[in-house]
């Protein structure tokens, strides 16, 4: 299994599952803060309050990915270190953070790529309505704007947003994420927002004429299958297939919401300004994938949207519930292309969570995730070899962290972090990782 020369080689982290220290040296308190110590929003009362301790241990952090022999790193910024209040008064301490980080990755010859939105919103921004605000695309296409003219010089991929789609869907219509909003008429608004703020941020980007960066987005795709051939299953699957996959790609690559998902949510349809669709099709130079499973879906009447995902009997899962289909990966990459043409294309995000244990070495065995590795790269790899314009890995995660509303107890990391001790392990899946990634240089 050969990739193209000068693929890259990463791992992806986002800010609020692995640096801790969300008030340090300033920073503004984000939703997911907020939302963290609501009791009753995260399984075991877990917040990212230390986290990876990211913030103090970066360092250490970029000599394991040298280790791992990385030659890219995917990770966010947060916004609120940034600006605390998410707009106006700068907090230089914060974004020193991130300079140093990103010299130090230049330095170990790692090649960054920033996520700008990876759902920490500064926590006043909410106060104004957060998403559901058409203020807010403008708020983040001026952190955007800020953020290129500090580090557009040396950091040379860009991506917006990370999975918008779960920021609507699990922010703002089911609440399972922060702002646990269960609101349809402020998802649809977010959602757009989301969009809205997205093509501004790109039209910033333009026009600061960076020669050597690229931007795109990074959003979360995956095979909506249908469990029969019934016209009922195909209904639902395809509706899925919609409002998942194409929700936020047709607007960026058309200029149109897709029809279906329109008409399912009626009166709550998002309504765009005149001039929205322009500014959200804005070009692009890359779309970041993140690939986890597929949804099997048949027609189910009892339920709100009249559909239900059956369980794949006698398949592997991962700890998240979540059928490993590598299949899958191929499928939809393979999809992206037909559907929309020759972009550029990174796997932002593919990885899994196993109930990794050291064993009385401190060693960590997991050869469910070598083998979820492995198998997702021949996917991958067979993409490149029908013509989809491939260009880089980055597994989820670098090491264990904040899964979000299961806080620590989903190990997604090739580093086995130890919570109490703060001390990271390699896994074999990392081991294995590293010797791939040195096979492909050879
Ligand atoms: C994705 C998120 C990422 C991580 C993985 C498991 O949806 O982008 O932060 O939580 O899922």
């Amino acid at each position: 299994m050969q990739f193209p020369q000068g693929f890259l080689w990463g791992a992806a982290t986002a800010a609020y599952q692995i640096e801790g220290s969300p008030l340090a040296d300033g920073a503004g308190a984000s939703i997911w803060h907020r939302f963290s110590h609501t009791p009753g929003t995260i399984l075991n009362g877990d917040t990212g309050d230390v986290a990876c301790d990211h913030y103090r241990r970066w360092q250490e952090d970029i000599e394991w990915m040298k280790r791992l022999g990385l030659n890219a790193y995917r990770f966010s910024v947060a916004w609120g270190r940034v600006l605390p209040t998410g707009r106006g008064a700068v907090n230089h301490k914060g974004l020193d953070f991130y300079k140093r980080l990103v010299d130090g990755l230049l330095q170990a010859g790692i090649t960054p790529m920033i996520t700008l939105y990876h759902w920490d919103l500064p926590a006043e921004l909410q106060d104004c309505g957060g998403w559901a605000n058409r203020d807010c695309a403008k708020w983040f296409a001026d952190y955007a704007c800020f953020m290129f003219r500090e580090l557009g010089d040396r950091v040379p991929l860009w991506a917006t947003l990370n999975e918008p789609w779960v920021v609507m869907a699990l922010g703002y219509l089911w609440g399972q994420h922060a702002p646990g909003m269960r609101d349809i008429g402020a998802a649809a608004k977010a959602g757009h927002h989301l969009l809205l703020g997205h093509g501004k941020a790109v039209q910033a980007f333009r026009a600061q004429g960076l020669p050597n960066a690229r931007i795109g987005i990074v959003t979360n795709l995956g095979p909506q299958q249908p469990a029969s051939d019934s016209p009922q299953d195909q209904m639902v699957a395809a509706l899925w297939h919609n409002f998942i996959n194409r929700y936020f790609l047709d607007p960026i690559f058309r200029g149109e919401y897709p029809d279906t998902v329109i008409n399912f949510i009626g009166e709550f349809a998002p309504k765009a300004a005149p001039d929205d669709m322009r500014i959200i099709q804005s070009q692009i130079d890359f779309l970041g994938v993140n690939y986890y499973t597929r949804n099997v879906l048949a027609y189910d009447a009892s339920d709100p949207i009249g559909s239900r995902t059956v369980f794949q009997e006698g398949k592997l899962h991962t700890e998240m519930g979540w059928e490993v289909y590598p299949e899958g990966l191929y499928e939809i990459l393979k999809w992206v292309y037909e559907e929309y043409g020759e972009i550029p294309l990174y796997i932002t995000e593919n990885g899994a969570a196993f109930p990794d244990t050291p064993n009385p070495q401190g060693e960590v065995d997991d050869p469910l995730r070598v083998d979820y590795i492995r198998t997702h790269l021949e996917q991958a790899h067979r993409a490149i070899r029908e013509g989809v314009p491939l260009k880089g890995y980055f597994y989820w995660s670098l090491m264990d962290n904040f899964e979000w509303a299961f806080g620590y107890s989903k190990r997604f990391g090739l580093l086995y972090v130890d919570f109490e001790t703060q001390k990271r392990t390699m896994k074999s899946s990392g081991r294995w990782y590293a010797e791939f990634i040195a096979g492909q240089r050879r």
